[in-house]
């Protein structure tokens, strides 16, 4: 059988450790100068190196030919540790029961001498594990450690460690991985293969940092194709979508559009794909969309790749980082809720529509003339506006036309429309309104550039100038539209509504 990637590729010295700088250089000079310590413990998430690093030690350590701190690789020591044959170097999975027993003969077995090397080197993994009784015995052999022996200890939850134990130990922390450095190593792994870059990079982002997962991942879409990887191979691998179709998601979020959210959903769903997987790669892109609004580039993309970058960076624009941080919230918040449901469709469906501006998902299918508008607002409203504007023209405003051309011209300033409604164009001013809900699609249309592309279509459509006046509203008259749309689309039984 073919040994695992990850196996195959695992680092044989220090000069072969990917990332984890600062650990390696620490440890490299203690070799190098005969000052290693009698116990250290690595901590840091999964598969970032730390087994890895720990057997390297060993080995630099028992080693009958180390040069500048590194191990051979050559000598009978260190090919008998790879192999895991060296009688004195001695494994212990804390997780299981064995390893507890082999903890509690600790204190006896450390005072016999070598076998076969200069030094005893316990690596006890995942070592958090460990019982109260058994954190007692290894105690015990900290406090007075025979100098032929040497422990390394790993956990990827340090905090679980009693402190007792922590001071004993020199603590080197291994981080996660970035993406840059994880597509390194898979390009060494796959070397002239016929790959897509674009693989390796979705591979990346979705390892969280552990190169175990990398290889785990790029080794799947290998045995897929024999040796070619496509993006799409990982994706079906992974059994998620790619960030162009979460793009086009977000966008028809954006633009209210129900219809576009529910059949691009839909079809994803259909093709098998699992909710509550593409729950979380939404909250990503969102989190990505907040990264961009926030801090700008230069920070990692979860799953944002560097094609869609030009798209989302409009999509940020488009919300406040307010909203876009409770995108990210309610999405992570679903996706813990989804497991349990039977129809998951719905509950994504109706999240989505609630992600979108509050009376948009209408406004956006079909937009009102300014005498639907008008009629949908309160008597009372439309009273005291008729007694402002005598001398206005109802319905005769060539509205969805102008919509129709802005789209054209910048999706992104169409969208900043959409939840706009026309309440007036008299006396050369147009007035567009907008609920509370959007006072950041107002004021982003208060700006130049958007406002004198509506007002260029605006002269175009109409062939006379105008200005703009952009009205807040006030709350109640944006109705409850978002409540009507969920009730249209899942069924007017489906829909109950909270207060
Ligand atoms: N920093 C790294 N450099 C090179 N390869 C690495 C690194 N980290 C992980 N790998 C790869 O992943 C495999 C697993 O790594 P390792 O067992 O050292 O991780 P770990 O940190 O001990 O993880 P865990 O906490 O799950 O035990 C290695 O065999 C190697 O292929
Ligand atoms: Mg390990
Ligand atoms: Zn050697």
């Amino acid at each position: 059988m073919q040994l695992a990637l990850y196996r195959y590729w695992r680092p044989q010295r220090f000069a072969e450790v990917v990332g984890q700088e600062t650990t390696v250089r620490a440890l490299v000079n203690a070799v190098a100068q005969g000052r290693v310590s009698h116990a250290y413990l690595f901590s840091g998430p999964r598969g970032t190196g730390k087994t890895s690093v720990a057997k390297i030690m060993a080995k630099a350590v028992n080693c009958e030919a180390p040069w500048e701190g590194e191990p051979c690789n050559a000598c009978w020591c260190c090919r008998e540790i790879t192999r895991g044959a060296f009688m004195d170097v001695i494994e212990i999975d804390a997780a299981s029961n064995r390893g507890i027993d082999e903890i509690r003969d600790l204190r006896e077995k450390v005072r016999i001498m070598p076998a076969q090397g200069k030094k005893k080197v316990y690596i006890i993994d995942e070592v958090h594990m460990l019982t109260q009784e058994a954190f007692n015995a290894l105690l015990k052999t900290l406090e007075e450690p025979p100098a032929s022996v040497m422990f390394i200890l790993a956990t990827t939850e340090s905090h679980k460690i009693p402190s007792t134990i922590l001071s004993r130990c020199q603590i080197y922390g291994f981080r996660r991985l970035s993406g840059e450095e994880i597509v390194g190593r898979l390009q060494q792994v796959v070397g002239q293969g016929s790959v897509e870059p674009a693989a390796l990079d979705a591979i990346a982002r979705r390892a969280g940092g552990s190169l175990r997962d990398a290889l785990g991942i790029l080794d799947q879409c290998l045995v897929l194709r024999n040796g070619e990887v496509r993006k799409q191979d990982v994706m079906d691998v992974l059994g998620i979508v790619d960030d162009g179709y979460l793009g086009d998601l977000v966008g028809c979020v954006a633009a209210g559009d129900v219809r576009g959210v529910l059949t691009l959903l839909g079809r994803a769903l259909d093709e098998g794909k699992d909710a509550q997987q593409l729950v979380r790669e939404l909250a990503l892109y969102w989190r990505d969309l907040l990264v961009l609004s926030t801090v700008g580039e230069g920070m990692e993309m979860a799953v944002i790749s560097t094609d869609s970058l030009p798209r989302a960076r409009e999509q940020a624009a488009m919300w406040s980082s307010t909203a876009l941080l409770a995108a990210v919230e309610k999405l992570m918040d679903i996706s813990g809720r989804l497991r349990l449901q039977d129809n998951p469709r719905y509950v994504l469906e109706a999240a989505l529509l609630g992600l979108m501006p509050v009376a948009g998902g209408r406004e956006a299918l079909r937009m009102p003339t300014p005498g639907e508008a008008a009629a949908r607002r309160p008597a009372a409203s439309r009273a005291r506006e008729a007694r402002e504007n005598p001398a206005r023209e109802e319905g005769a405003f060539p509205w969805a036309q102008v919509m129709q051309r802005v789209k054209h011209k910048r999706v992104t300033t169409h969208a900043l429309l959409a939840p706009a409604q026309v309440l007036g164009s008299e006396g050369g001013v147009v007035r567009l309104g907008f609920s509370p809900a959007f006072t950041f699609h107002r004021e982003k249309l208060a700006e130049r550039e958007n406002r004198e592309l509506v007002l260029q279509v605006l002269e175009e459509v109409t062939g006379s100038r105008w200005s703009l006046e952009l009205v807040q509203m006030a709350p109640e008259s944006n109705g409850n539209s978002l409540v009507q749309t969920a009730k249209e689309v899942f069924g007017e039984d489906r829909v109950e509504v909270k207060e």
